[in-house]
């Protein structure tokens, strides 16, 4: 037999399957699994989308079952940058947008792009482990700055660059809603954080994935309608649409932006057409405009449900975010290894993602992510009730 993992290259052999685990609990039936940021199926458009993709089928097969350009479709850019001149009050040049197939996409075109070997990224601590290890693999140098209950901590930020001998390539940041912590970047922090970043000539990455999925109306200005010279904004329409598309966009200064377009063009070339002309149109019909309140009261009332939950079950085991949108809620519980304990958990069916995996720097143990988003309110309040019920035996075996 030939040994297949001796030839591996060494990026792929250091390379942790901190994904794989949570996708493959993605189907499983008999656990309560809070582990992946997944949409709640419930919210997926079937007869609007049905329709859609028949009509496009019928009458668009020339352009939606072609290959399209590395950009994207300009008829599917151009209802993007309609949707960000509403949602963050600048519509974007042709030059400063693309169509991304996805996320993740977007974070690896970006990596790609930029990063020489041991070049700088800054992320904040937690951050998404995605990014984390879409970083990873152009061998960065990560470094972390801490994150409190108003985001990124840009003193510390502003701290740790006056220690480096040349400013970092980038500074990746989700600003609303952090996935994992919960947490948003308060206004003021905004504009600090952009101006320390042009002063220093970084580029900021912003990730706004859940930025739609507020449950509150507060506004909060995109860090890229502050700084357009200096953020790449990459966005997703896994959580608001459907993930089985794959699609998402990056907006940025246009010089950027055109690399990303070549540097896709040895990926998977083009985000599929299909996709984009489903999702234009979808857009241009304003249903997600209509469906947006829907999947935030959804998504409001399961994050309540879970904080009531962990009031009830874990007062004095854990302290806990508060989410104001999105998925998240991020604990800590002091004294026990989350790693140890998802397996205790798993034996009592329910399942969650350790905190290590959110770290790039820093090392811990103690913290722990909770996704409410596609559970509902009873199994929230009966997965709860049995993490707390696997804690205590810990703590137990522990003291024993
Ligand atoms: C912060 C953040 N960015 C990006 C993504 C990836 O999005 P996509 O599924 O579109 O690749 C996710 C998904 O979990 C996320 O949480």
């Amino acid at each position: 037999v030939i040994d297949w993992t001796a030839r591996l290259a060494r990026r792929a052999r250091t390379t942790p399957d901190l994904i794989g685990g949570i996708l493959a609990l993605a189907g499983a039936r008999d656990l309560i699994n809070f582990s992946g940021g997944f949409p709640d199926p419930s919210l997926f458009a079937t007869d609007v989308l049905g329709d859609l993709a028949r009509k496009l089928i019928e009458n668009d097969a020339a352009v939606a079952l072609q290959y399209s350009s590395s950009e994207g479709i300009a008829s599917t850019r151009a209802a993007l940058a309609d949707r960000l001149a509403a949602t963050d009050g600048r519509r974007p040049a042709d030059a400063e947008l693309m169509v991304t197939s996805g996320g993740i996409d977007a974070i690896t075109l970006i990596a790609k792009t930029m990063l020489d070997a041991g070049d700088v990224v800054v992320v904040e601590e937690p951050s998404y482990l995605g990014a984390v290890s879409g970083f990873m693999a152009f061998d960065p140098t990560l470094r972390g700055v801490p994150l409190d209950a108003d985001g990124l901590d840009v003193e510390a930020l502003a701290a740790l660059l006056r220690t480096l001998p040349s400013p970092p390539k980038l500074v990746y940041t989700i600003p609303d809603f952090q996935n994992p912590s919960g947490h948003t970047l308060s206004v003021e922090r905004r504009s600090a954080l952009v101006d320390l970043c042009r002063r220093q000539g970084i580029l900021i990455v912003e990730d706004v994935a859940y930025s739609q999925l507020g449950f509150d109306d507060a506004a909060r200005p995109s860090l890229w309608s502050l700084g357009p010279d200096v953020v790449v904004q990459i966005g997703t329409f896994s959580k608001v649409f459907f993930p089985g598309v794959r699609l998402g966009w990056a907006v940025g200064p246009a010089a950027v932006v055109r690399q990303l377009s070549i540097a896709k063009q040895n990926s998977d070339q083009c985000a599929g057409a299909l996709g984009q002309r489903m999702l234009e149109e979808y857009l241009r019909a304003g249903h997600l405009e209509q469906h947006l309140p829907v999947a935030r009261a959804l998504y409001r009332d399961r994050a309540a449900a879970l904080t009531g939950a962990l009031e009830r079950h874990f007062d004095g085991l854990a302290t806990w975010t508060v989410p104001r949108g999105g998925f998240f809620s991020w604990l800590r519980v002091p004294g026990v290894d989350t790693m140890a304990l998802a397996e205790v958990a798993r034996a009592n069916k329910v399942a969650f993602v350790p905190g290590a995996g959110f770290f790039a720097e820093a090392s811990d143990t103690e913290h722990l992510r909770l996704s409410y988003s596609r559970i509902s309110e009873s199994d929230i309040k009966e997965g709860v009730a049995r993490l707390a019920a696997a804690v205590r035996s810990m703590r137990e075996r522990q003291a024993s």
